[in-house]
């Protein structure tokens, strides 16, 4: 297998010479997009558009007709694996995600399996080849899943939550509990990426979006630990070329080494943390991606152009960054203002930082 023609942000996770740095951005097909919200009504639900992978195709192919992104991301989401560990995934109008079967008792957990993805996340399997044959080598695809520690969020709590109180009284009164809904998931999500990679993706990432809500002793616990696990357990090249893996914890800026020691090709950021710092401490050891404030898209074209060099210069010159936002994208952003920032990350970083 070749690699796809734009490589520069397979070129730019592995450390290898870039002509411009590369961009892409999280949750970059979705509502802010008319288009997306048309196909989301002829799919029905969002979890409908989501388990038809036609349909997934099309969501996420979206954005790269509109913006000269450098990487596509599956159309999915993290929810659907512990969905097809049997939780019964659904979204309340307004509300977000919700479980109708959250983990609340002790039998429930000590039933709890990792799904066969090939058997019961075979949509995302199918979305992913189909994906795959529409790019028709012109850009790389990245899969991803939802860490361990972020999932149990989720299956605990029921739910998004504020303040994670049932997880969180679990993580302290039952971790024995949480230890086997973590160990059962680390083994869901490894398989999981596995067959994503076996179907087709060119990359992977996981989203650990709530790892930095966990005090300083219970992340590396209770989420790093359990991410190693699955680094460790990914298949490393697929049809002869490198499969690079990217970890990012929202709010973890402050454990950057521990996280790039896990064996990751790179570490995601989010904008708490100076890339040019955080670049300082890691050396060379992984890239770096990130890590615009989503809400900076808010201002005008010109200030947004502004805040993406000021970005690009705090990484510097060299290869090692893929820039993206330190968050997913708001519903609310112009579209326009997401042209003004990848128009201004290719042409500022092909003349400035002399990548
Ligand atoms: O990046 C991409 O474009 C790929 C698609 C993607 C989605 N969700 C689509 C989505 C990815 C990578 C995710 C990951 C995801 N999902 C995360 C981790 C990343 C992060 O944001 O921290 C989390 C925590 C979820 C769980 C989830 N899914 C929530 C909390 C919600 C509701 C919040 C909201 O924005 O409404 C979703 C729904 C969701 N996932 C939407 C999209 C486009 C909106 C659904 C809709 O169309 O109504």
């Amino acid at each position: 297998m070749t690699r796809p023609t734009n490589d520069t942000f397979l070129r730019a996770l592995l450390r290898e010479p870039v002509e411009y740095t590369p961009i892409w951005l999280m949750r970059q097909a979705g509502r802010y997009l008319p288009e997306y919200n048309e196909t989301r009504r002829r799919a029905g639900s969002f979890l409908d558009l989501c388990k038809t992978p036609q349909l997934a195709c099309e969501a996420t192919l979206q954005p790269l007709a509109r913006f000269d992104l450098d990487a596509a991301i599956l159309f999915s989401d993290i929810l659907t694996v512990p969905d097809a560990m049997g939780l019964g995934l659904y979204f309340a109008e307004g509300e977000g995600p919700r479980f109708e079967r959250p983990l609340r008792s002790e039998w429930e957990i000590r039933d709890l399996t990792a799904p066969d993805p090939n058997v019961h996340l075979r949509y995302v399997m199918d979305a992913v080849a189909e994906i795959r044959r529409a790019l028709n080598h012109s850009l790389p695809l990245i899969g991803f899943s939802g860490s361990p520690w972020t999932l149990a969020c989720y299956m605990v709590e029921g739910g998004s939550s504020a303040d994670y109180r049932l997880v969180k009284t679990m993580l302290y009164d039952r971790p024995d509990l949480l230890h086997r809904i973590l160990d059962v998931t680390t083994t869901a999500v490894t398989d999981y990426l596995n067959a994503q990679i076996e179907s087709g993706v060119q990359a992977v990432m996981i989203f650990d979006s709530w790892g930095g809500a966990l005090s300083h002793a219970a992340y590396r616990e209770f989420s790093l630990s359990y991410m190693e696990r699955i680094v460790a357990g990914l298949k490393k090249s697929h049809g002869g070329e490198r499969v690079p893996s990217i970890v990012f914890t929202k709010g973890g800026g402050q454990w950057l080494e521990a996280i790039a020691a896990i064996g990751c090709d790179a570490v995601g950021l989010d904008w708490t943390t100076d890339l040019g710092e955080a670049r300082q401490r890691i050396g060379h050891r992984v890239a770096l991606q990130g890590n615009l404030d989503p809400m900076a898209l808010f201002a005008s074209p010109q200030q947004v152009a502004a805040e993406a060099c000021r970005v690009l210069d705090s990484f510097g010159a060299g290869s090692g960054h893929v820039f993206n936002l330190g968050h997913g994208i708001s519903q609310f952003t112009p579209p326009e203002h997401v042209t003004a920032l990848v128009d201004a990350v290719h042409s500022h970083s092909r003349r400035g930082s002399g990548n």
